[in-house]
């Protein structure tokens, strides 16, 4: 069994609800930061930390994430034939960019029963799960930075970050020691507790380098928060028999499937770039607020 992290795990099944309208028809996965779309970016990150193949867990209405990463013929045909040479490169390297293979989840039954579909994909080996709504802006790519604890530790490893106030409430949260700057041996993890009961403030972002043995526990795990079979409680049950790390991410973590949080990371990757950034700076300092 090779230790390397070569699989990574993209659920996008779920319905988008935080995004309606724009999800009615279209999946949330497909929202343009700027010109890309959010699963492209966690994809890039995925590739960026030395992930080979990838399973893209899809559902109805999904399909413009499998058309996004394919060839698009008669595209392609015409950006070639007008001789616009970068375009075309731009749009075929796109389909290039790592071995994808699609499953479907039938009903969105929850982010641990999305996982659950990667069981012969995942066979004997750890892997990454990424969620394409949390953005992570990063020099090192946040999943890089978990696979070195993952090395050094050799257990699975879950990506966290602190959240003041009542906002905990929205996330898995995790309690825990700092065995090292920035990494924690978890001791116990719910999901979204309320603000009274959270262990900390420490949430879980979507981020996970999981162990094969995570599949029996999620097909023993129960209905949980939101009626939803919840990978945090198939975690927490693994957990009785094995160790958990977490790692606190270098970089910032956007929650791109949420309307505020899109509308602050497509002002963050706008500035951030060399087309448009000075213009867009111009605009926003014209503004009078
Ligand atoms: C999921 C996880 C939760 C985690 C969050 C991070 O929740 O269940 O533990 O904190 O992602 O974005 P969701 O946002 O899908 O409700």
């Amino acid at each position: 069994m090779t230790n390397k992290i070569r699989k990574a795990v993209f659920p996008a099944a779920g319905l988008g609800t935080r995004f309606l309208p724009a999800t009615k028809a279209s999946p949330k996965e497909m929202l343009p930061l700027v010109d890309k779309p959010l699963i492209q970016y966690s994809v890039e990150e995925a590739v960026n930390s030395g992930i080979e193949s990838i399973l893209i867990v899809t559902g109805r209405e999904k399909s413009p994430i499998e058309n996004h990463f394919d060839i698009s013929f008669e595209l392609e045909h015409i950006l070639r034939e007008k001789g616009k040479t970068e375009m075309f490169d731009q749009v075929r390297a796109i389909a290039n960019i790592a071995r994808i293979s699609y499953t479907r989840q039938q009903q969105a039954l929850g982010l641990g029963h999305a996982i659950l579909q990667a069981k012969d994909f995942a066979e004997n080996e750890a892997f990454a799960v990424l969620l394409a709504d949390d953005v992570v802006d990063a020099e090192k790519p946040a999943l890089r930075q978990m696979i070195e604890v993952y090395e050094k530790y050799n257990a699975p490893v879950i990506a966290t970050m602190q959240v003041e106030g009542e906002a905990i409430s929205r996330f898995g949260v995790i309690d825990a020691d700092e065995v090292e700057p920035d990494v924690f041996k978890i001791k116990d993890m719910v999901e979204k507790p309320s603000f009274e009961d959270a262990p900390s403030d420490l949430a879980i972002i979507g981020r996970y380098i999981l162990t094969p043995d995570i599949f029996d526990e999620i097909e023993n795990t129960e209905k949980g928060a939101g009626g939803e079979i919840q990978i945090t409680d198939a975690m927490r049950n693994l957990l009785k028999k094995r160790d958990f790390y977490a790692v606190k991410l270098q970089g910032t973590r956007h929650d791109a499937g949420d309307k505020l949080g899109f509308l602050i990371a497509t002002v963050e990757f706008a500035l951030k770039r060399h087309d448009l950034g000075e213009d867009f700076r111009k605009y926003l300092k014209s503004l009078e607020l």
